[in-house]
């Protein structure tokens, strides 16, 4: 899929559909987002998958959830069944919260997932993967992975977006931590989450 020309003229206001540089853009008429496609895919909607293990979800996280979800048609955040990652929330428990996290924004879905996560972009037909970068370091833990998901299904493509500069030092893990000792976590979790989170680390 290329990406936008913003180039090219504006389309007439009545038109969904328009032609550009060889390439198929259209408007989401609601929200005044735009699609790109060759035409020989046909139309297909613009799906990014988010996937991760949220435990806990934080702001970091929600600022790629509200970036991706004014770029894509559709946004499916996808969490990890069976990750060998050490926390301590229930997949139940990370769902609910990141349903409460995403009610704002009507294209974005919360699913799980178990399994490769190249399977996964298969079976819901999705345009790309997206990750979220901190850091190099974010880099280097992403590349591989990337590149093995691309070995797994060639079409498997993954985007990244950097994150904000006042998100860039949050972690699950770190959140985890001021949990743990009984500290306010507000600062670095969505305001609508955070007393059930620390309900359940009083637990
Ligand atoms: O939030 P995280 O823990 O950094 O997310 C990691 C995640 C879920 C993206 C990754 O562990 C994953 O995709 N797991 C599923 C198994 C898989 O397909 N791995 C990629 C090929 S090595």
């Amino acid at each position: 899929t290329k990406l936008l020309d913003f180039a090219c003229s504006e389309p007439p206001q009545n038109l969904s559909l328009w032609p550009c540089n060889g390439i198929i853009l259209r408007k989401n008429r609601e929200e005044g987002r735009f699609s790109a496609f060759p035409p020989e895919r046909g139309i297909i909607v613009f799906r990014l998958i988010y996937p991760g293990s949220f435990d806990p979800p934080h702001k970091g996280h929600l600022d790629l959830i509200a970036r991706a979800s004014a770029l894509a048609d559709e946004l499916i955040v996808a969490v990890l069944q069976n990750g060998d990652k050490a926390g301590k929330l229930s997949l139940e428990t990370r769902c609910k919260l990141l349903k409460q996290v995403c009610a704002g924004y009507d294209n974005v879905r919360v699913r799980t997932f178990r399994g490769a996560l190249a399977d996964f972009f298969s079976e819901e037909k999705a345009t790309a993967l997206l990750r979220g970068l901190r850091s190099a370091d974010d880099f280097g833990y992403e590349l591989p992975m990337t590149v093995v998901n691309r070995g797994l299904k060639a079409d498997c493509e993954t985007l990244f977006l950097a994150a904000s500069p006042e998100y860039s030092f949050i972690s699950s893990s770190l959140v985890r931590e001021l949990l743990r000792l009984q500290k306010d976590v507000s600062p670095y979790v969505p305001e609508c989450i955070v007393p059930e989170l620390e309900d359940l680390y009083q637990a």
